[in-house]
């Protein structure tokens, strides 16, 4: 069961709502307080029908300026890690955990997670892609149900229902960590190597 009802789809089977039709939900958003200090709403950016899915955690100032995700300094280190991986940009479907900017990039606070989440929960079944790459804590913890950390949960994959999951250091923490993003490297190759063992159309 959905937490929120898309209108017009009672009772949606993976796939079936259109990715319109969530935005259209979402409206001009007010259901938390950044609502009242976001330039944009980034609702998400990609292939609707992606096999690979990135949950990141909120909009920074640049995306919150240009309204779509990842377009800042973390958006350029994804780009050259989704290299690892063999993929490109147009091929994944890019979302985060908040649609809206905490000012000053503070960490969501769980009102604003509780608000937003069913919005990101809706795109997932929408796109209903093979594999969930959560980049850092937030993305992981909303989406494997977990209190652990990143640290200790990167570098395999889990199963949840349908879904593969593999769960990644936030491309922002490698930023200035020379070790994160050797970490982050290897993971990307990960996802790589999985998805040539799992060919499209055979199942995850
Ligand atoms: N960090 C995120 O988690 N998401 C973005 O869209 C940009 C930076």
């Amino acid at each position: 069961m959905s937490v929120i009802e898309i209108p017009g789809h009672p009772h949606p089977k993976p796939g079936e709502v259109p990715l319109e039709a969530v935005r259209a939900c979402l409206g001009d958003c007010h259901r938390c307080p950044l609502g009242g200090t976001r330039t944009n709403l980034v609702f998400g950016v990609g292939d609707p029908h992606a096999r690979v899915m990135f949950v990141g955690e909120a909009p920074g100032r640049n995306e919150d300026l240009q309204g779509e995700p990842f377009v800042g300094a973390a958006g350029k280190n994804l780009d050259a890690l989704l290299a690892f991986a063999g993929l490109g940009r147009e091929e994944i479907y890019i979302a985060n955990v908040l649609k809206c900017r905490p000012p000053g990039n503070r960490d969501p606070q769980p009102g604003e997670i509780c608000a937003c989440s069913p919005f990101l929960r809706e795109q997932i079944r929408s796109v209903w892609p093979d594999v969930l790459v959560c980049l850092g804590n937030f993305a992981m913890r909303f989406v494997l149900h977990t209190d652990r950390g990143i640290t200790s949960m990167r570098g395999r994959f889990y199963q949840t229902g349908h879904f593969a999951v593999l769960p990644v250091f936030h491309p922002a923490a490698a930023l200035y960590s020379r070790d994160k993003q050797g970490d982050l490297e290897a993971d990307f190759r990960l996802l790589g190597s999985w998805l040539a063992e799992h060919p499209a159309g055979e199942g995850a």
